[in-house]
């Protein structure tokens, strides 16, 4: 198979962990026979340095006509004061709102070589955790109007929320179909209690539920989620939450498997083209000196090759390859523990590339 990959490499490690991701993909298409083209553009910070502003109409129109865009990470505080309508981050929420990607697929899993690099408890740890955070990802807080005015000679700020029937019934849809493919659990986190946002919610995701019979859905309010996710982690299979619950209880969710340089997202809409990147940021305080962590990405890399160019036995050859490698006893400096052997960042992408056989 042929594809067109965009490639956002982005700001401080960004480019060493997708060079490392490239390197397995490269392997990947060695051994299957695939072709994978590389269009290289700028987005984030790098961007503002070259043309004034994080995301380009043209670099959008890449990213849309390729077959999946694979992004390292953008931001860094060299950009903390530019104008809010061109910081790095819009550069992410320009690609997510013009390519449609409403679906962000977050996991939360540990593995059993890294269990303890958890904070929580070992009893806690030990009952498993192994979640799917499905979270919206181009509505609610983060796309209703801004404005910031004057009253009574105050400054006021407001950030309207708002969510649209159609977009919880299509990420409701999105996380009942995820259920089905793992332990047909699907908790919806809301603030019912307080907001109508949420209780439109709920009503939908409901209804939604009549047409996946076979999946258990219950609610949980967002506050509950955030203590449950520390207390009992084991419970949960498939989170769906709205924009901005989503961004922070994937944090938290990331956290508490104790290797947020191991976790990729995906972010996916109504066609095959997706983007995927790790859920870890940019760690401009270690850009440049090969020891950041690339399996975040090279995982990224894998999702991309299951969800958007149906390659799932390649996906797997590359989730297997990290897992042999992780239990070789191979770490970057992030997870380094005694007894293991510690590996740059392009020693960690060689090692999981000579793995694939
Ligand atoms: C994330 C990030 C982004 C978000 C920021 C960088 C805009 O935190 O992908 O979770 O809030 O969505
Ligand atoms: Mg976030």
């Amino acid at each position: 198979m042929e594809k067109h990959i965009t490639v956002i490499k982005g700001d401080g490690i960004g480019p060493e962990i997708v060079n490392e991701a490239i390197k397995v993909l490269e392997r990947i298409a060695e051994k299957h026979h695939h072709t994978f083209h590389y269009q290289e553009v700028l987005a984030g910070g790098c961007a503002i340095d070259a043309y004034g502003t994080s995301l380009t109409d043209e670099v959008l129109q890449a990213c849309i006509d390729s077959d999946s865009v694979l992004l390292g990470a953008v931001g860094g505080p060299k950009w903390d004061q530019v104008d809010p309508s061109i910081r790095p981050e819009k550069a992410l929420l320009g690609i997510r709102k013009g390519m449609g990607l409403y679906a962000n697929l977050r996991p939360a899993s540990i593995l059993k070589q890294l269990a303890h690099t958890s904070p929580l408890r070992k009893d806690i740890v030990d009952q498993g955790i192994d979640f799917m955070v499905v979270r919206e990802l181009i509505s609610g807080v983060y796309f209703g109007d801004k404005k910031t005015y004057e009253e009574n000679n105050e400054l006021v700020a407001c950030d309207q929320m708002i969510y649209r029937e159609h977009e919880i019934r299509r990420i409701a849809h999105t996380a009942f179909q995820t259920a089905r493919k793992r332990n047909k659990h699907v908790i919806s986190v809301d603030k019912a209690n307080v907001l109508d946002t949420s209780r439109l919610w709920r009503k939908i995701v409901h209804e939604v539920a009549q047409e996946y019979p076979d999946v258990e859905l219950s609610d949980m309010l967002v506050d509950n989620c955030a203590m449950q996710i520390v207390k009992n982690p084991a419970q949960f299979d498939v989170v769906v939450t709205e924009n901005m619950f989503g961004d922070i209880l994937s944090d938290e969710a990331s956290m508490i498997t104790g290797s947020i340089g191991l976790i990729p997202s995906a972010s996916l809409g109504e066609s095959n083209t997706g983007m995927y990147e790790p859920i870890h940021g940019s760690a401009p305080d270690i850009a440049g000196q090969n020891i950041a962590n690339p399996i975040g990405t090279i995982l990224a890399a894998a999702m991309m090759l299951k969800y958007s160019f149906d390659m799932a036995e390649e996906s797997d050859e590359i989730t297997a390859a990290v897992n042999e490698v992780l239990s070789a006893g191979y770490r970057t400096v992030d997870i380094m523990e005694e007894g293991c052997e510690q590996l740059t960042c392009s020693q960690m992408g060689d090692k999981i590339t000579s793995y694939i056989k």
